[in-house]
């Protein structure tokens, strides 16, 4: 969940590295840290805060040597304080290291190191990393064999990049990514592309278990047995770098706005890979569904779409979950995976469990380079562009798209969703029209505590989806509810100074929805409702434009999304680095 970089070549690394810290931000943003080796010493500064903060207070891209090393922080172990920031030295100065993942034993690690005689300055677990390094070079003088020796220590997962008092950059991976970008004027070694794009398109993924050793202009990649490896060079697509916020205050309310083409965009499919992908599902057993968070949201969906349409049962299981209840996957099993990033922990290890048990593996990814993508029998791209905003946004609706063209495929066009677009743009233009009525609702909703999003059937894994975002942007208090579950439970909760949001488009639920706002509404709870049809029931309405049924899941979701974000906004929050999150999940 953190972002780690290093650059050894002919420029200067401490600015080139404080502007790839600034892209991969979005990976984590509590503090931030570079360290750079020059006339054989090394030089680091570091703090809490985001990198534009610590770089006006630090100077960070003002360190001397063409050689360095920076890292973003999302804390596991140990506070947000500086002496918890990365990188982290030993106890000589003379080897510094920034790292992603968690090592599992190093409590065991620390106590044994310590009992050599060396102290600790962090609390963190990635400074066993620094001091293992420093015990293993100290006895070799070999970047390679310290390597080696200090990742058969390590448990865990991870992906480090250390700095050594010659110069030397030398990086290891294991269950978390390490990308190397190669440059006329010297290699970058970083956890994701988006560290070295602005620079070069050229990339080489490392494998698990890969050693990567920059020394003088060459680069050298290894296994953890110390034997060389071969890799190829991968050309990066050029648009993943295109991030700018352009007319909008924030990436988040940019890329709500983009839904308009993102949505379309994620229809555009190679004709024999979907092909081949919808192969896999329908030779298939039985067919399961995983993902975390908002790509969880999507299976609900997709689950009830291929139900619908395609005729096809789906289990779907939360890839938290997944390590506990695979019992009955086996190798006429397919598993899809849905992931944005396509290196969430929780996602990538319930895929491997589920590769280990024969299953055949699928993923709906919108980042193409990501593990994900790369370890999946077959993969279909989101194609929604890089999504900075830490909340999920267009990629939830592209996910939704795609979702719908796999099962149109599956039922031999039987939806027709390709048909649809034009009535799913104008729909989604409408609702993105009248943001300043939704932003205007959102003023007035600053002090309220708790709020409750209903809907049945298809609107269900909507309600949760809003939910999640007022969670995470606007920082309140807010629970999806299946309608027709009010009653056994959750109308307790329901008092004057609650909020209720009905999502009640005219189709099938309607009415049985509309009877549940009844029971809130004679509660005294303020009723909004989200809808094509107004009702006397709703203190605040928030209309959506009539359109084919299935289509409402992909419109609704819109004022949701603008909804969380001005409440945000409202709330003083920051809508695209939201507090204790990170948009890569990578630890689990
Ligand atoms: C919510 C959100 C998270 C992610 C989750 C999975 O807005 O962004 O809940 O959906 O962490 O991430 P991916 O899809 O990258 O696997």
């Amino acid at each position: 969940m953190c972002s780690i970089i290093g650059y050894r070549g002919k420029l200067d690394a401490a600015p080139l590295i404080v502007e790839s810290l600034k892209r991969m931000e979005y990976r984590g943003y509590d503090s931030v840290g570079v360290a750079t080796s020059n006339e054989g010493k090394i030089l680091m500064r570091k703090g809490v805060g985001r990198v534009v903060e610590v770089n006006k207070l630090f100077n960070l891209g003002k360190l001397p040597g063409q050689i360095g090393i920076g890292h973003t922080r999302w804390a596991t172990h140990g506070g947000v304080v500086n002496s918890n920031a990365h990188p982290h030295t030993a106890c000589t100065n003379d080897i510094a290291v920034v790292h992603n993942g968690i090592i599992e034993n190093y409590m065991e690690l620390k106590e044994e190191i310590t009992n050599l005689g060396h102290t600790f300055k962090s609390q963190t677990d990635s400074e066993v990393i620094a001091h293992l390094l420093e015990i293993y070079y100290l006895d070799s003088k070999d970047v390679k064999e310290a390597i080696i020796k200090t990742c058969k220590r390590l448990q865990g997962a991870y992906a480090f990049v250390a700095i050594f008092e010659d110069g030397v950059i030398g990086g290891a991976r294991y269950d978390e990514p390490l990308i190397i970008g190669i440059l006329d004027e010297g290699y970058f070694i970083s956890s994701d592309v988006l560290g070295f794009l602005e620079h070069t398109d050229r990339a080489i993924f490392l494998d698990n278990q890969d050693i990567a050793i920059i020394d003088g202009g060459e680069l050298q990649l290894f296994d953890f047995n110390g034997l060389p490896v071969k890799r190829p060079i991968t050309q990066v697509a050029w648009e993943l770098g295109a991030a700018d916020k352009g007319k909008y205050a924030h990436y988040t309310l940019k890329e709500i706005h983009e839904q308009t083409s993102t949505i379309i965009q994620a229809g555009t499919q190679n004709i024999d890979r979907m092909q081949n992908f919808c192969d896999i599902i329908l030779n298939a057993k039985s067919v399961y569904i995983t993902g975390s968070g908002t790509s969880y949201n999507s299976a609900l969906i997709a689950k009830q779409i291929f139900a619908k349409f395609a005729k096809i049962r789906v289990e779907t299981i939360l890839s938290s979950e997944f390590q506990y209840v695979h019992d009955l996957i086996d190798n006429n099993s397919v598993l899809i995976a849905i992931s944005q990033s396509g290196e969430s922990s929780d996602v990538l290890q319930s895929v491997k469990t589920a590769k280990q048990k024969g299953a055949k593996i699928l993923s709906v990814v919108n980042i193409q380079t990501s593990s994900l993508a790369r370890i999946s029998d077959s993969s279909l791209g989101v194609n929604c562009g890089p999504e900075i905003g830490v909340a999920a946004t267009k990629s939830f609706t592209g996910q939704v798209s795609l979702i719908y063209h796999i099962a149109d495929n599956l039922c031999n066009n039987c939806i027709g969703f390709v048909h649809k677009n034009k009535e799913l743009i104008s729909a989604i233009e409408f609702v993105l029209d009248n943001e300043y009525k939704i932003a205007e609702i959102a003023n007035n909703m600053k002090d309220v505590r708790d709020i409750y999003l209903l809907g049945r059937s298809v609107h269900y894994p909507l309600a949760l989806e809003g939910a999640l975002k007022l969670k995470e942007l606007a920082y309140v208090h807010a629970e999806g509810i299946a309608a027709g579950e009010l009653k056994h439970g959750p109308l307790a909760l329901v008092d004057l100074n609650t909020v209720v949001i009905v999502i009640n488009p005219s189709d099938a639920t309607f009415n049985d929805t509309i009877s549940n706002a009844h029971e809130i509404k004679s509660r005294g709870a303020k009723v909004i409702g989200i809808s094509d049809s107004e009702n006397h029931l709703y203190d605040q309405f928030i209309k959506i434009p009539k359109v084919s049924e299935l289509l409402y899941p992909l419109v609704e979701v819109i004022p949701l999304q603008i909804l969380a974000y001005f409440l945000a906004l409202k709330k003083n929050a920051d809508p695209d680095y939201p507090r204790n999150l990170a948009k890569s999940v990578t630890v689990k």
